[in-house]
Formats: structure tokens, sequence, C-alpha cells
């Protein structure tokens, strides 16, 4: 089933939230899900011990293995293919072997990117890094790329001239964003599924959950080829 990496050699774009949030909407949805954490600083291992840790079964769709390095990578996702209905990848913040490795096996390759032009920068690489795997391994490999951290208030005038220079270069970009928003901090906090957070722990949790649902959503539309971009 569908291999999505989430990947941008700039530290800090919002790789791991991304894909920690995105995993617990499909997993919400009712499909098996299974995170691969290749950031050898296992942060989403570590979100999974907290909730183990607190006996939640807010798990039973989602799994997270994080025993994952750059010579087991490989073996890890042709294993994960087989168990899961989706599997999400979060790579470490710079170019390695694992990252090359992760986005030559991947049906996608998501890519965060905040509005500013150092992360812009950072983005052009790893798109071509896909564009060289997608020559060595003879396939294409769609990516898209996705705002994240967005200010629901206000759109600057950086990241309306980072979309323009995207589209020029026809580049694929989600149509959905994902917001800045207390809820998806607080979930690495207090060790708790988007679902599980109250309005007494953080304020407007629901509004947080329909964003990641919609994001999924759009990743499960481009999946099916339903959004074309010419990239
Ligand atoms: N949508 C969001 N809303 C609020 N905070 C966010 C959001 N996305 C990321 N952050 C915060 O930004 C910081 C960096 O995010 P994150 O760890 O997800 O990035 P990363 O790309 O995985 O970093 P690294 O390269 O170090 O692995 C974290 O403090 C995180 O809580
Ligand atoms: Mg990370």
């Amino acid at each position: 089933m569908p291999i999505i990496s989430i990947a941008n050699s700039k530290g800090g774009a919002g790789k791991t939230t991304l894909c920690l949030v995105l995993a617990q909407a499909i997993a919400d949805a009712g499909k098996r899900v299974l995170i691969l954490d290749a950031d050898p600083n296992r942060p989403i291992q570590t979100w999974a011990s907290r909730l183990n840790d607190r006996g939640t079964s807010a798990l039973s769709q989602l799994s997270v293995d994080g025993d994952v390095t750059e010579s087991n990578i490989v073996d890890k996702i042709d294993a994960a293919r087989e168990t899961n209905d989706f599997v999400l990848i979060d790579l470490e913040g710079t170019a390695s072997v694992a990252v090359s490795y992760a986005v030559g096996q991947s049906d996608f390759v998501l890519i965060p990117l905040q509005g500013s032009q150092l992360d812009a920068d950072q983005a052009a690489r790893v798109i071509g890094l896909i564009r060289q795997n997608a020559k060595a391994y003879r396939r294409e490999i769609p990516f898209g790329v996705i705002f994240t951290r967005v200010n629901p208030a206000i759109k600057p005038r950086d990241l309306a001239h980072i979309e323009q220079a995207l589209a020029e270069n026809k580049i694929p970009v989600f149509e959905t964003r994902l917001y800045e928003r207390a809820a998806f901090r607080s979930i690495f906090q207090v060790g708790m599924t988007l679902q599980e957070l109250t309005p007494a722990i953080v304020s407007r949790p629901e509004v947080a959950v329909e964003n990641a649902l919609a994001v999924a959503q759009e990743l499960i539309d481009r999946l099916a080829g339903e959004i074309r971009d010419v990239a």
C-alpha cells in the first residue's frame, strides 16, 4: 500500500508534526497506518511510548516502528507495504543515504514548507533529489509541496511570493495547508492523539482535527490521481 515519505532537508520545516498529524487523521478514518520513524532522534517513537505508558487504546489503527536505520530501511519499507493501508516515513532534517533510499521507494513524497525563502530553497534541493531518484529508478515519483505552520489569520507577502515561484516552476502544491495550531504542538507535549485533546488542554482542538482531515483527504485524492498537476 502507498508509501509516503515526508522530506525536507531543512531542519524544523515541520516534517515530524505533519507526519504524525496525517497518520492520526488517516487512522481515525479506519485505515491501518504505520509510521517508520527514520529520524535518529526518534520523536514519533518517543510520542508513541508516552501513549503506551498511559495505557490508552487510541493507537489501535496506528503503529510506529522506531528501529529504522540506513541499513534496514529498504527492507522495512518492503515489509510494511504488505501489511498496512498506509505507510508514512518521517525523515531526518539533513540529506542522507536513508532519505535517498526512502524517496526512491516512495509512491509519494510530501514536502512541508514554511513560507520563507530559506525553506523554499531547501525544498528545491529535495525536489532535485526526487528527480534524480526518479531517473535512477526509471519511474515517476509523485510529490507535492504543502505549506505548514501557516498563520490562519493573515496571508504574508513572503508566502504569496513563494507560491508564485512554485507555480511558475510547475511544482505541485497542496491547496490545503497545515495551520499553526497549539494543538499540533500539544500532542507531543502531553503524549496524546489529536482526537484525545480536550478544550481543557488546548483551545479548539476540533479545528485542528478538521485541518488534519482536510490535508489527509487531499493526499488521498492525489494518490488516487484525482488531482493531477503537470510536474
Ligand atoms: N502546524 C504546526 N503548528 C504549530 N507548531 C508547529 C507546526 N508544525 C511544526 N510546529 C513546531 O515547529 C517545530 C519544528 O517542527 P517539526 O519538529 O515537526 O519539524 P521537523 O521538520 O520534523 O524538524 P527536524 O528537521 O528537526 O526533524 C516544533 O517545535 C513543532 O512543534
Ligand atoms: Mg523531525
